[in-house]
């Protein structure tokens, strides 16, 4: 190992999650989980603006991210505005991202490059859910829920809850 490589894994390995998580899911938090096993620290970044309107406001979003995700490495904060200047101002080097199916492809891909062409150092990685988690999504788990379905494999408790407040079941 040359001098300047040991100086620099002295410094911790930061990644940005970025998303709505609205709501968190546990698919989130099996990509949150297997981010740890690459970087030292994994930042939890909720969109202020999500192009639809959201169920749960920001501040619901990040308190369920609070509640169901309690791992002294991971942080959960918001950002409003372009992504790859909230991963430089926070000191990540690593952007993390869900691929799922073939259908998440073309926009993570877009996305990916958006963020190098504005950020090259920002390095966009993408990584694939548990098994038993592929064809889960936030969207899915919002319609379950708002027709009274059981929800309960796919999200925490506290979401849980959360969810039957919205929708008074
Ligand atoms: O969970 P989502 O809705 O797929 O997350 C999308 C998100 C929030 C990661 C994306 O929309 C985003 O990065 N928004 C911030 C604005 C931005 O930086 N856009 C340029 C990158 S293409």
């Amino acid at each position: 190992m040359t001098a300047a490589s040991s100086v620099k894994r002295q410094s911790p390995r930061i990644a940005v999650y970025p998303g709505s998580f609205d709501p968190v899911t546990r698919g989130h938090e099996d990509l949150i989980r297997r981010s740890l096993a690459f970087v030292d620290r994994v930042i939890v970044a909720v969109a202020v603006n999500v192009a639809k309107q959201p169920l749960f406001t920001l501040e619901e979003r990040v308190a369920l991210l609070h509640e169901t995700v309690r791992l002294p490495e991971v942080e959960v904060q918001s950002f409003e505005g372009l992504l790859d200047e909230f991963a430089q101002r926070v000191g990540a080097s690593v952007i993390v991202r869900g691929l799922r199916a073939v259908s998440d492809f073309e926009y993570e891909f877009q996305m990916a490059l958006m963020n190098r062409t504005l950020a090259p150092r920002l390095e966009t990685v993408f990584l694939v859910p548990a098994f038993d988690l592929t064809y889960l999504s936030s969207s899915l788990v919002r319609e379950v829920a708002r027709f009274g379905g059981d929800v309960s494999q796919l999200v925490q408790p506290a979401v849980q809850q959360a969810l039957r407040s919205k929708f008074g079941r």
